[in-house]
């Protein structure tokens, strides 16, 4: 993994753009809607965006590629774990690395916040995020029977693991420690 995403860097590196992560505000809907719906067959409304990013545990992210928003994911806050509940790069600028940037990103989250695992729902048919996401060391723990409610399709239910911990060393990151997180529900 870590090999693979130094070659993910070098990858979008190469293209010659300003590459910067940052939080979705309100301005990059539009964006977030156009890679939403170019996507996902049941793409989430605006609204079931909105309604995700008003809760106090759910934080919104956008690629930005110089002047526009390549992609965005959006995850849940729990105590142990970071649950990723939307995901997406627009089809224009996919393997060019954004996605895996998305994701370093959100393991840099879990490290440095103590968390212990990344979760997600993958739908069974959606075989390129499968292969993605076991890209990235994700694997698939269980299967979600009937989990959407839209197709009646069952999803993967896949996970990533934090390294030991070490409390000399950390996870090897270097970042703040979660003291909110003691309080926050699983
Ligand atoms: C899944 C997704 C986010 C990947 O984003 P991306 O920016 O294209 O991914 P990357 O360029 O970082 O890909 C990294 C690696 O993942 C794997 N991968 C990515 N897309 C893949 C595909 N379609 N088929 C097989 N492997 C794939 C490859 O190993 C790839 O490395 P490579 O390009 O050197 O072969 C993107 O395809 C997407 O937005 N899909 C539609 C939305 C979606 O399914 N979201 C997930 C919901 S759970």
């Amino acid at each position: 993994m870590g090999a693979g995403r130094t070659r993910q860097k070098e990858k979008v590196a190469a293209t010659g753009n300003a590459i910067h992560i940052r939080w979705m505000i309100r301005r990059d809907m539009p964006d977030v809607m156009r890679a939403e719906r170019a996507s996902f067959e049941y793409a989430w409304t605006e609204d079931d965006f909105l309604r995700c990013l008003r809760q106090r545990n759910c934080i919104g992210m956008v690629v930005e590629l110089s002047d526009r928003i390549g992609g965005f994911m959006i995850y849940e806050l729990h105590r142990t774990r970071l649950h990723l509940m939307n995901f997406a790069i627009h089809p224009s600028v996919r393997r060019t690395g954004l996605g895996s940037l998305m994701v370093g990103k959100l393991v840099y989250k879990m490290t440095s916040h103590r968390r212990l695992k990344i979760t997600l729902a993958v739908r069974e048919r959606n075989l390129a995020a499968q292969m993605f996401f076991r890209a990235h060391g994700f694997k698939a723990t269980r299967t979600l029977s009937n989990y959407y409610e839209d197709s009646g399709e069952d999803a993967y239910h896949m996970e990533l693991k934090a390294p030991p911990y070490d409390p000399f060393d950390g996870f090897g990151v270097i970042g703040p420690v979660n003291r909110i997180a003691q309080y926050e529900e699983t």
